[in-house]
Parts: structure tokens; sequence; C-alpha cells
């Protein structure tokens, strides 16, 4: 059975924790001098399989606003790709990294938000069934 919009918005919430943590511990990494590649790796991938499925939500609700949205999102995850080229002990990629984080932070604070508010709208403003054991 597809998941109803309410599930769809609470799932989508956790994947913004994982991913605002995943950027997080990739600026920690940078601010100490690590290895930033494995964490790199887990962050574009996370955040496109993320990208994903906010769009195959869109899609399913008929999201008003999916074409700003999805725009958005290349334009995120052109900067992903961008972090990918960039030698990663520079002051530009600890630069784009820093903005990386905060251009994600404002996605989600706007246009996410925008569209958890339709995804829980559309389900009546109704909370997702309990887990029972
Ligand atoms: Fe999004």
């Amino acid at each position: 059975m597809a998941p109803v919009p309410t599930e769809i918005a609470v799932a989508i919430d956790e994947e913004h924790l994982i991913q605002e943590r995943l950027i997080r511990a990739l600026a920690a990494l940078v601010g100490e001098q690590r290895d930033t590649e494995e964490l790199l790796v887990a962050l574009v991938r996370y955040s496109r399989r993320h990208f994903d499925g906010e769009e195959r939500a869109m899609a399913r609700h008929a999201y008003p606003a999916a074409e700003q949205h999805l725009a958005e999102h290349r334009r995120l995850s052109l900067e992903l790709d961008r972090l990918r080229t960039l030698e990663r002990s520079s002051g530009a990629f600890a630069a784009s990294v820093t903005q990386l984080a905060s251009a994600l932070r404002s996605h989600v604070d706007h246009d996410d938000a925008q569209l958890l508010g339709f995804l829980r709208r559309m389900a009546g403003g109704s909370s997702p069934k309990p887990v029972s054991d």
C-alpha cells in the first residue's frame, strides 16, 4: 500500500535530520583537516536519494510548486557535484561546505517546509497511526 501524505512528511523530516548530521559531520572533518572522502560520498548519495523521494511525493500528490522546488534541487545537486571537484584541503572546499550547509538549511526551512505543509494539509492534518507492538 502506498504511504499516506502524513507518513511521507514524517519520513522526509527524518531524512532532513540525517542530511543535516552528514553535512555537520563533514564540516567537522574539514575543520579538523581529516579525510572527508567517505562522508562526502555518503552526503552526495544520501542527498540524491532524498531529493528523488521528495520529487516522487511531489509528482504523486500534484504539488503545485513542484517546478520551483525541482529547480532548487538541481541547483543544490550541482553544488554537491561541485564539491567533489574541489581539492579537499583547499580553502575553496571548506568555504563550499559551509555554503552548502547554509543552502541546505535554507532549502529545508523554506521550500521543504512548504512541501511538508502541503502534504500534511493533503492528509487533513491528521497524525500518522502509532506503531503498535
Ligand atoms: Fe527539497
